[in-house]
């Protein structure tokens, strides 16, 4: 699976565009092939990370898989995230395989990913009862990663003032930032769902990765929950090959100008939104986030 990723044309995501599934802007070869997703057969024991993209996924990912081997660090460097966590949405053109196929030739229990919005998830998801971790992250930093994530693809080239224009209108891929956050955190209790916060994940890793270890049901002694605080530690993830993506063909992400493992922050939008951006920001994210519930730290 691994030379999957290896063997894919350089042109892959060129002129890759976005086509709307349920008012959902998705990349096109995921909107063609939405019907067979929607149809995803999930099992009970599946672990499924969910966020909005740039969220934390990556980090979860790790976190779940080194908790899954009980600290074992080696087993975790097996193989690439997106190997060890097929993305089931994800579609390749053919004869490549997609998320749902690498998922299905999976041994249980499986953990897979995902970036669809809750109206989008498979349903047998929630008729098996399968786990979903949930991260969400304060829509300022979250902007600001997706940014720069995108100079890192095949996207055309646009301005922070443009992205941030968009994100807001939410036509990016997998669309409104302020409808995903808001759609899982009004279903968690219906399912079963463990809502996380980046933030918090930053600020007192020790107490989300017990929350995620209970969730999951593992019982983990103090020591292998270290080695997991350090393992899944930003620094060492920026510098393991199996987490931070540098195994990918520079034609699916360059990583020449920015990293993948980019900053690993909360409050870097500071560095990037103008004051007048800043309050339009406010005001439409008012309109957006009222009678929610919902609140997010934007500095820790
Ligand atoms: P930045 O671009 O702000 O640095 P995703 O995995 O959902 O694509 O999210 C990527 C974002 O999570 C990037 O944010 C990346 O640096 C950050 N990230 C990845 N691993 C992290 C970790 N261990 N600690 C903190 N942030 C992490």
């Amino acid at each position: 699976m691994h030379e999957v990723a290896q063997s894919l044309p350089d042109t892959f995501c060129e002129g890759l565009g976005l086509k709307p599934v349920q008012g959902v802007p998705l990349m096109d070869l995921i909107a063609d092939s939405y019907e067979l997703v929607a149809n995803f057969q999930a099992k009970p024991d599946d672990v499924l990370v969910a966020t909005y993209p740039k969220a934390g996924t990556t980090w979860m990912q790790e976190i779940v898989d080194m908790i899954d081997n009980e600290g074992d660090v080696e087993k975790c460097k097996r193989a690439p995230t997106h190997i060890r966590f097929p993305f089931i949405e994800f579609f390749l053109p053919p004869p490549l395989k997609s998320g749902i196929e690498d998922a299905e030739n999976m041994p249980s229990p499986r953990k897979l990913k995902t970036h669809l919005p809750f109206h989008l998830m498979p349903k047998s998801f929630w008729e098996q009862r399968s786990k979903v971790i949930y991260v969400a992250r304060n829509a300022k930093d979250n902007a600001v990663s997706y940014y720069f994530f995108e100079k890192m693809t095949k996207a055309p080239p646009r301005s922070w003032e443009e992205f941030l224009t968009t994100f807001m209108q939410g036509n990016v891929g997998w669309g409104s930032w302020y409808d995903h956050v808001k759609g899982f955190w009004e279903k968690k209790d219906q399912h079963q769902i463990l809502y996380l916060f980046y933030e918090d994940m930053k600020k007192n890793p020790e107490q989300e990765i017990r929350k995620v270890m209970k969730f999951l049901e593992k019982d983990l002694p103090d020591h292998v929950i270290s080695k997991i605080i350090e393992h899944t530690s930003f620094s060492s993830m920026k510098k393991n090959p199996m987490a931070n993506y540098s195994t990918m063909p520079s034609g699916l992400l360059d990583q020449s100008f920015h990293k993948f493992m980019r900053k690993g922050d909360v409050g870097d939008w500071k560095n990037h939104f103008t004051v007048a951006q800043n309050e339009v920001f406010e005001e439409d994210y008012k309109k957006k986030m009222a009678g929610t519930s919902l609140r997010f730290h934007t500095e820790i």
